[in-house]
Order: C-alpha cells, then sequence, then structure tokens
C-alpha cells in the first residue's frame, strides 16, 4: 500500500560536513497516524515536518503518556540506505506501550510505512563516515482530559534527523559516577519501558556527576542500591577476567537492541558472556584484583562508549589506564561495520529501502 503524501513546498538545506550535533536539523517530512477509541489506529500519511497543533489538556502534557524509540538508517559505500533490525523498534515500541497502557501498532505496518519516509528522504541519509539519519518514531496521549486514567485518542510519528558520530574525534572513554542518591527505576516501575519520565528524571543526576567531572551516571538498582543496571541512557557490559558479564533483564532495564546484538556477536565468536546480577561490591573488588579489563556502554546512539573510570564514593577505578579494550573496540567496529554494509556476514540484521 502507498502512503497518502504531501510533499514540503521547500526543501531544506542538509548537512554538508559530518560534524552534525545529535538531533537538532529534522529532514522535510514526518510520518503521521492517529488513533481514536473505536476507529483504531488510521490515516497513516506523511507530510511535511511541521510545529504540531495540540490541545493544552492534551494528556500527554500532565501525566507523561509516551513512548519512544530511536534507530538509524545508514548509508552503504556504494550508496544504498540500510535499516538496523528495525522490526525490534517495533516490537519493542509495543512493549513499552503496553506498559504504557498505549495501544499496540500494527508492527509490520508500521515497518512498511517507515520504509515508505525512508525512501523518500533518502537523500537525507549522510554518507561521511560516523554518520547516519537517526529515527526517532514516538506515541502521545492526545485525548483532551485531565482525568488520571488512559488516553482514549494518539498520535504515533515518526521524525528524523542527520547525526553525526556521537564522539567527535572517535570513540573515546568516558568517566561516570556510580549513583548513590538517586535512582532509575525499580522492578514493577516503568525501567524497562522506553518512556520519556525515564529520561529526564535521570538530569538531576546526570548534573550532580557533571559537577564533579564525570560524563554519566552509573546506575544502581533502587532497592538494595548494590546491583549494576545501566549507564546513562545505555545498557552497560565489563570484561572481567576474559568472562563478558551484563546485567540481567530484571525487570527495571532496557531491552536495548544493541545489547542484543553484542551478547550475539559475543556468543557466535565464542566469547563467554553471561547475564547476571552484578554487584558494585563485585566489580569493585575484580577491580582490586586486576580482573577489570573493559567496561563499555551500549545504545543505538553511540553503540559503544567505552568507560575508562569509574568513580564510587571516593573510590576510583580506572579502567584499561582510560585507553579503550581491544574487545569493545572489536565490538564497535563489527556493528557499525554491519550497520554500513561492509561485512560479509550481516548477521541478517540489515534490511535495504
Ligand atoms: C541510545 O543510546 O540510543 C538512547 O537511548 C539514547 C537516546 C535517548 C538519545
Amino acid at each position: 500500500m502507498s502512503l497518502p503524501i504531501v510533499e514540503a513546498a521547500y526543501k531544506k538545506e542538509k548537512p554538508e560536513t559530518e560534524q552534525i550535533p545529535f538531533g537538532r536539523t529534522f529532514t522535510d517530512h514526518m510520518f503521521v497516524m492517529d488513533y481514536e477509541e473505536g476507529k483504531g489506529w488510521h490515516e497513516p500519511r506523511i507530510v511535511p515536518y511541521e510545529p504540531l497543533t495540540l490541545d493544552p489538556a492534551a494528556m500527554i502534557f500532565h501525566y507523561g503518556q509516551t513512548v519512544f524509540e530511536g534507530l538509524k538508517a545508514y548509508r552503504t559505500d556504494d550508496g544504498r540506505v540500510l535499516l538496523f533490525r528495525p522490526e525490534k523498534n517495533f516490537e519493542r515500541l509495543n512493549l513499552s506501550g503496553d506498559r504504557l497502557s498505549i495501544p499496540p501498532v500494527d508492527e509490520d505496518e508500521v515497518l512498511g510505512y517507515l520504509k515508505e519516509l525512508v525512501a523518500l528522504e533518502k537523500d537525507w541519509v549522510p554518507e561521511f563516515e560516523g554518520t547516519s539519519l537517526y529515527i526517532r518514531p514516538f506515541i502521545i496521549a492526545t485525548e483532551p482530559s485531565l482525568a488520571v486514567a488512559p488516553s482514549k485518542s494518539y498520535k504515533l510519528m515518526i521524525i528524523m534527523s542527520p547525526v553525526g558520530p556521537y564522539f567527535s574525534g572517535g570513540i573515546k572513554p568516558v568517566t561516570i559516577n556510580v549513583e548513590d542518591q538517586f535512582t532509575r527505576a525499580v522492578k514493577g516501575g516503568t525501567g524497562m519501558a522506553k518512556t520519556a519520565g525515564n529520561y529526564s528524571s535521570g538530569y538531576q543526576a546526570q548534573a550532580k556527576a557533571a559537577k564533579e567531572g564525570n560524563a554519566d551516571v552509573l546506575w544502581l538498582d533502587g532497592v538494595e542500591k548494590r546491583y549494576i543496571e545501566e549507564v546513562g541512557s545505555m545498557n552497560i557490559f565489563f570484561k572481567i577476567d576474559g568472562e563478558i558479564v551484563t546485567p540481567a533483564l530484571s525487570g527495571s532495564i532496557l531491552q536495548g537492541i544493541t545489547r542484543t546484538s553484542i551478547i550475539e556477536v559475543l556468543k557466535k565468536w565464542e566469547i563467554p558472556v553471561t547475564e547476571r546480577r552484578i554487584s558494585i561490591e563485585e566489580l569493585y573488588e575484580a577491580y582490586e584484583q586486576g580482573k577489570l579489563e573493559e567496561a563499555f556502554g551500549t545504545g543505538t546512539a553511540a553503540v559503544i562508549s567505552p568507560v575508562g573510570e569509574l568513580n564510587w564514593l571516593g573510590k576510583k577505578m580506572v579502567i584499561n589506564d582510560h585507553e579503550i579494550g581491544a574487545l569493545s573496540q572489536e565490538l564497535y567496529d563489527t556493528i557499525t561495520g554491519i550497520q554500513r554494509g561492509r561485512k560479509e556476514d550481516s548477521f541478517g540484521w540489515t534490511i535495504e529501502v
């Protein structure tokens, strides 16, 4: 099925450099689809990128009923455009939506619409090293009502933004504060959903960390304040004495698509990888014994973000001398190589638009 398209009257200038700041420039068009109770999801369409008009009582503004996704389109060396495991994003959109009482979308149908949008905006997929077109699908509650109850109407939108390398000048290990006061999420809460409040509730901890020269926060579990959960807005991995360890999905941890992909790559390489609980005390002990070899965050935006230093209650763990570890680099090269269509074995993870 072909979508109705309202073409933008004027086209914007595309960035001519690889130094494109994250999420500030948007393509000429966006995808919109509405939901109403009794009618379901309807009127999928592509329209010019433009501001929305919403009722000030729209429920999104009051109780935060919203979910989002993040994925990317990549340019190959021969000019094709690839998406990386996009079906996983729509699967997770529904998982998050379920937690926020938002009605599910037809995943295959919406993936089809995304492909049409990307095809229309193909020229916006940058080709410089490390660049991509970041895609942000999201759903907002639009019913004008202050009732504390699920909205009866929603909007699903997809906007797209050309982005440069997450770290200008290549990936660099970052310094991280182990957060001992604030909590990101607890089991039974919304930590496993990709929803707005999980992110804005982390800003205070980020500011606190930044004051002491840290780039971000390592989140511990909200009950015992011991078990490691995530780093900033990413999943976290450690290499301890040759074994790769990542916190098991406990209900409060986001099921990252890069996280899943890293685990699958490691399994294929026959490198031992374990999903389990890991406490900060255990990590510190491994550090003291010289067994903490590498640490890195994983996410769509940065792919791999090595951790060079952890600060925990006045104790400092310097990892791999602030250098990027060999495994972190190899995983980064492999995942980004697959995304750019440069690997013979793509694990079947890319689809061409
Ligand atoms: C990612 O790492 O891709 C994220 O989820 C961060 C995003 C909210 C910018």
